[in-house]
């Protein structure tokens, strides 16, 4: 599926960059260009660069590039067409239909807006005469109204088709509802009927990132079974990708997602501020669905039943997200079978607390630092406070922080605002270091990964400028590409993102396609596309010739016959390594 370069042409020139980005970043003018903190990566001082002129944005931190369609691709989490439809909606174009399966898309949208009726029917049920129970289950449950609302909960009532008539009110057929699984069909002597697939049930709409009503689970008020029934695949939903609860965590400031077997622990989890939660929908876990996940988030906190399906589905998710490279915690439930429970037994806090590591952890370390220390002596108090402040002081949590604080100073019968004092100057001191260590992490990181992707073949740097340099040229100069491609063939670049850009770009100089910035990105990832624009900021003060793009092709010629002699594979290198293998071509140049 291609989106036509004249619709992307247009949205560009509809979607001012620094009005979208403003948006997500507090801009500065600098020049003509205009800089911010950049919204990809933690920093102090802003190296994220808007550039109006060509509708382009580079972050010098961590290397993240591109332009408004990838800046959105980023910002939102979107892969491309679902970042072009994101701006479309936002200026008021129609996405382009041809090009794709019409039909498909066509009734992927009636389901779409005929869940969202649903939805609306079963939430206004919940709060009418028929949902009296229902609504006082939920309220029971410890649900506030202002919960029910927010994540529009409902109530199927205890009828045949009240949820099918309704639709049909609406303008959809029995077999619309069926389709979205929201009925049922049965057949009797050649006779078919349908029924709605939610009676008697409280409902809980799944909503997924893009804010589509996409399925819905339905509770027993009771303990019948089955407890839930939820909605199986449809086409616009698929069972095992299913996560309840992202429209919301995908917002929350969290890096993190706290995921829970149950719909209710999510949202009980929500309503006490943990709004990064997340259930999956029953099923085992999957590696497609991990890698969804990891769009979202760097790290997962598990938080499964403490039973023992919850610790066997535990073992099985730390399975798949490390296989795929993600941090995982795991929240052992101390004191409660699931999350739900410990927020009705024990209250936030103690969820914090178990998330963060746990209260045991603090009076454990508390204690080890009073250890043969005298307390009635002065000297024995100064030393044990100082421990403790440096305890307290790496605590998160400053509930915590407070309760400890007060009791040392009872215990030792000292100002409590002392304690105070001395935890804050030690945490900004932690604060300043960790900030700094991030700082030069991610500059480390983004240098290695950044050459690394460069350098990940047997290559030289002088040949890596030089491809660098040709790919500019082109680029910059598509007439030139006639004479120069016979030389450059399958084997010429030799640096992996490289040869993917001048695939790409040589390609569409072919098919007199666009070498529209938001063109190219639609064939590129985001490294690929950030990777390109940082070869276009590097090569603004050069201008060039065919003469250069020729010496350019030499030098990688001659280079290639060099390196075949004297070669480094960089590609197994560590960090360290691989920095000092640098270093050493750099001088050796
Ligand atoms: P409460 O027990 O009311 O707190 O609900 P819960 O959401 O915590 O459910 P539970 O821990 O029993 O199950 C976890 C998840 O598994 C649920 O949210 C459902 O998605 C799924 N599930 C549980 N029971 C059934 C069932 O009978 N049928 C189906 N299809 N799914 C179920
Ligand atoms: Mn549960």
């Amino acid at each position: 599926m291609r989106i036509s370069d004249e619709f992307l042409f247009e949205l560009r020139q509809r979607c001012d960059i620094e009005d979208v980005v403003s948006g997500y970043v507090q801009l500065k003018r600098r020049g003509k260009n205009l800089v911010g903190l950049c919204p990809f990566h933690n920093e102090k001082t802003p190296s994220f660069t808007i550039y109006p002129e060509s509708g382009s944005f580079y972050c010098f931190g961590c290397g993240a590039g591109g332009e408004v369609v990838s800046f959105i691709r980023r910002a939102e989490n979107l892969d491309f067409t679902e970042a072009v439809r994101f701006l479309c909606d936002r200026v008021g174009m129609t996405m382009p239909s041809d090009g794709f399966d019409d039909s498909l898309a066509q009734k992927r949208k009636r389901i779409y807006e005929m869940n969202r009726e649903a939805a609306r029917f079963f939430h206004e049920c919940l709060l009418g005469e028929k949902g009296s129970a229902a609504l006082q289950y939920y309220l029971n449950r410890g649900y506030t109204k202002k919960t029910i609302t927010r994540f529009g909960l409902g109530y199927a009532p205890n009828e045949w088709r009240a949820l099918l008539t309704h639709l049909r009110e609406k303008g959809y057929s029995y077999e619309d509802a069926y389709e979205a699984n929201l009925a049922q069909k049965s057949e009797k002597n050649g006779k078919v009927s349908f029924y709605d697939n939610f009676r008697n049930r409280v409902i809980v709409p799944i909503i997924d990132a893009r804010g589509n009503v996409v399925a819905f689970g339905g509770r027993v008020l009771d303990d019948s079974k089955p407890k839930y029934i939820n909605t199986s695949d449809t086409p616009v939903y698929k069972k095992s990708l299913g996560v309840f609860g992202l429209n919301f965590a995908k917002n929350s400031k969290e890096r993190s997602l706290i995921l829970v077997e149950g719909y209710m622990d999510a949202i009980a989890l929500h309503q006490a501020g943990f709004t990064n939660s997340i259930a999956c929908l029953g099923t085992a876990l999957t590696g497609e669905m991990a890698h969804l996940l990891s769009r979202y988030a760097d790290e997962i906190l598990l938080a499964y039943d403490n039973d023992e399906a919850g610790h066997k589905a535990t073992e099985r998710a730390i399975g798949v997200f490390s296989s795929i490279g993600m941090k995982i915690r795991v929240i052992r439930l101390s004191g409660g079978k699931d999350p739900d429970e410990i927020l009705k037994k024990f209250g936030a806090e103690k969820m914090r607390s178990l998330i963060e590591g746990g209260e045991n952890e603090i009076e454990f370390a508390l204690l080890k630092a009073r250890d043969g220390l005298d307390l009635e002596s002065s000297d024995g108090k100064v030393k044990y406070l100082t421990l403790a402040a440096e305890v307290l002081s790496s605590v998160k949590n400053s509930i915590a922080v407070h309760v400890y604080s007060s009791r040392l100073a009872e215990e030792l019968g000292v100002e409590k605002a002392a304690i105070d004092a001395k935890i804050n100057q030690l945490k900004r001191h932690k604060a300043y270091g960790s900030q700094k260590k991030k700082y030069d992490e991610i500059q480390r990181d983004s240098l290695s990964k950044m050459s690394k992707l460069r350098l990940s073949t047997k290559t030289s740097v002088r040949s890596v400028r030089a491809q660098e340099r040709i790919i500019i040229l082109i680029f910059e100069n598509p007439d030139f590409y006639p004479t120069v491609k016979e030389k450059l063939g399958s084997g010429f670049f030799s640096v992996p993102v490289l040869e993917r850009i001048y695939t790409v770009i040589s390609q569409r100089i072919k098919e007199h396609a666009s070498l529209e910035l938001t063109s190219l990105s639609s064939e590129l990832s985001n490294e690929e596309i950030s990777e390109f624009v940082r070869l276009t900021k590097q090569s603004e003060r050069f201008s060039g010739t065919k003469k250069e793009l020729l010496d350019c092709i030499e030098v990688v010629e001659s280079e290639k016959e060099r390196t075949q002699t004297q070669s480094l594979d960089v590609s197994g290198l560590s960090d360290e390594d691989f920095l000092k293998a640098m270093e050493k071509l750099k001088n050796k140049k």
